[in-house]
């Protein structure tokens, strides 16, 4: 793949903040994600200025909503010239194909979160999910695929299990990845940038080990050698 597979999680609470980290990167060597905070206060203003600047961005909404509600912000999501976008598996099959119907393929990128990787099985039963949460993973990910979109946002550790099932195209897009030397955070299950790839990973979502990084360049060089582009 002769691209960026690097997502940068630009986790921030201004569009100032997120300016000044998109100034220090090059959009030839890693994307961009939006998500929820930063969208809420910047909006798409600072979408369209990411995308001017030749960035690919990744809009982390994860709508969930009636069909129609959530076909009308996808296409207001291509309309802004993202890259990527997500919704919620659990809207279900209706609304899984409005979305795709409202994001053509070729378009932008569409994508679905399985599970969030916060619930664990005593969350799944408190809402009534039968299974435990690896079948449930992968009955969604079963079913997002067969709903025509392009991918999941899964863990890395995820990742083998979900590409020896699904289809060599679909994309598995997965954060919680830290290199050795980084610290934690509040992330529990890591990988490493090389075992997400070897497990079958297509983009590596990475936040704060790029943007509180004194040069976060370097670090997107670094992570870039470590990853076949
Ligand atoms: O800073 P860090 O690398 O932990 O950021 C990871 C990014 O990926 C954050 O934007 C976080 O919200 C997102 N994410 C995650 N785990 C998921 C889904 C999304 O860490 N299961």
């Amino acid at each position: 793949m002769k691209e960026p597979r690097i997502i940068v999680a630009l986790d921030f609470s201004s569009a100032e903040q997120a300016l000044n980290l998109a100034a220090q990167l090059d959009p030839k060597l890693c994307r961009l994600k939006v998500g929820k905070e930063l969208f809420t206060v910047a909006g798409p203003n600072l979408v369209k200025q990411l995308a001017r600047e030749g960035f690919d961005v990744f809009l982390d909404l994860k709508f969930h909503d009636i069909p129609s509600t959530v076909s009308k912000a996808c296409k207001a999501a291509v309309d802004i010239g993202v890259w990527m976008m997500n919704v919620h598996a659990l809207g279900g099959k209706k609304m899984l194909f409005a979305a795709r119907e409202a994001v053509p393929p070729g378009t932008a990128k569409l994508i679905a979160v399985t599970l969030l990787t916060s619930m664990n099985q005593d969350d799944l039963n408190d809402v009534g999910l039968q299974g435990d949460p690896k079948q449930i993973v992968m009955r969604l990910a079963d079913l997002t695929q067969n709903c025509g979109l392009d991918g999941v946002v899964c863990s890395a550790l995820e990742a083998g299990s979900l590409r020896q099932k699904l289809n060599p195209g679909f994309n598995l897009v997965t954060p919680g990845i830290r290199l050795e030397e980084n610290s934690l955070d509040d992330q529990k299950r890591v990988s490493s940038p090389s075992t997400a790839i070897k497990n079958g990973a297509d983009y590596l979502v990475i936040g704060r080990p790029i943007t509180q990084a004194q040069y976060p360049l370097q670090v997107v060089q670094q992570l870039n050698q470590l990853i076949p582009m």
